[in-house]
Formats: C-alpha cells, structure tokens, sequence
C-alpha cells in the first residue's frame, strides 16, 4: 500500500508509482538523513554522467544541518529510496533577465534514486517537489546542470517543466562522452503557475 506524507498529497496522480507492494512517504531531509544520503550518492549515484566530487557533495548534504541545504527524499519501507537536493544563490546570473542578475535564483543541486527503483517515477516526483519548495519560497526561475548525455536524467527534468537554456563543452568536469554539460532552467511564468 503506498502512504504519501499529507505534505505531497498536492502531486498529481501521474508522478506516483502504480506499484501497491509498499509504503512510501515523502518528506523534507532532515539532519539526521544526511549520512544516508552520502552514502546513496555516493554509490548508487555514481555513472559516467554524473559529476560528483566527494568534499563538495559531503559538505553540500551537511549544509541541510545549517538551512544553507534543503532536500526531499522518499523512503520506502523505511528506507531511503532517493533524493533531490536544492538550494539558492547566484549560480547562472548571464542566464537571468538583467533587472534579476543581482538576485539569488532556485537551483537544484543533486539528484538519485536507488537502482533497484528507478523507471516508476520517484526521480520525477521528487524534482517535482523540489521545485515545488523553490517556488514556494519565491524563486520564481530555477536551475540545474546535467551531462548533455545523461537521458534519465534529462527526462526527469523534462516531465518536471525544465527546458534547456544552453549546451556547452565542459572537460573541466565531464570526462566521459561529448564532455558537455547541459544547463536547463524552470520558469514561473512559463508555466503558467
Ligand atoms: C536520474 C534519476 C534520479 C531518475 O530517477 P527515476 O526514479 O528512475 O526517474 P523516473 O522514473 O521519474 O523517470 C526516468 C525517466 O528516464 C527514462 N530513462 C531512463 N533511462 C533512460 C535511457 N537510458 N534513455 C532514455 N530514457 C531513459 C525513463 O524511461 C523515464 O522516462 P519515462 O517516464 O518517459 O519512461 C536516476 O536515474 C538516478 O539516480 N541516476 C543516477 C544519478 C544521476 O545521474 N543523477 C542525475 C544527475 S544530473
């Protein structure tokens, strides 16, 4: 039986999983998530394609101690099952409308699911909040990179609204495949919301 946390009862029934066999519940990470949440990252969050250097993602996740970090994750049985993490800043001010370059914008940071559960719609429904968090907060333009080549990842990002503002190489961080990095963007008034 499938138990969504009343804080996600919002999401339209297209971004939960058909699957009866388990209880999962959504929820805003919490401190004491954090050390499983490296942890998947860091394993099962690992390709080609995905850019994850160990320090930066540690102290990012930890940042969810101080605000600096915000996440969502969903747990099935208990157990983590994946995340998205975002947070807020300057990131791409030369893609902001000139009135917003001096303005911190939404950006979501990190993102995964635990293999054994990817395809049935968790990665999607979790951008989905994130952004969700992020516009409730005011960001009304939010952000996030991916490697140009990472489909699942481009996907999801696809079914929760984002379009792509710019591809360019990128060796300094893509080692693998064309070495680009794919930047997209989600915009409030796009969108209709
Ligand atoms: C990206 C990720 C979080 C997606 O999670 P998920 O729960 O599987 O996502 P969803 O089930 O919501 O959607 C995945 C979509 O990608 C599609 N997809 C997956 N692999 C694909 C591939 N190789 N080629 C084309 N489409 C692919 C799926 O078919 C699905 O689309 P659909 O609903 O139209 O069929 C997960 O793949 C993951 O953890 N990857 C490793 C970490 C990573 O790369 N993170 C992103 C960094 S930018």
């Amino acid at each position: 039986m499938i138990g969504l946390a009343a804080s996600v009862s919002f999401l339209p029934n297209s971004f939960i999983p058909q699957e009866h066999s388990y209880d999962m519940k959504c929820r805003k990470a919490r401190p004491s998530d954090v050390e499983a949440m490296q942890r998947l990252l860091l394993t099962e969050g690992k390709n080609d394609y995905n850019y994850l250097p160990e320090t930066e993602v540690k102290k990012h996740l930890e940042g969810i101690a101080s605000g600096e970090t915000e996440a969502v994750l969903a747990e099935i049985d208990g157990k983590l099952a994946g995340f998205v993490s975002y947070t807020w800043g300057k990131h791409y001010p030369q893609y902001e409308p000139p009135d917003a370059r001096n303005r911190d914008h939404g950006y979501i940071a990190e993102a995964v699911v635990s293999e054994n559960l990817r395809g049935k719609g968790i990665g999607t429904m979790l951008l989905g909040m994130a952004r969700d968090e992020l516009l409730k907060k005011g960001f009304s333009r939010i952000y996030l990179k991916r490697h140009a080549e990472n489909k699942a990842s481009a996907r999801i990002m696809e079914k929760a609204g984002f379009v792509e503002v710019e591809t360019f190489l990128d060796p300094a961080i893509r080692t693998y495949g064309s070495r680009k990095t794919t930047v997209c963007r989600f915009a409030k008034e796009a969108n209709g919301r």
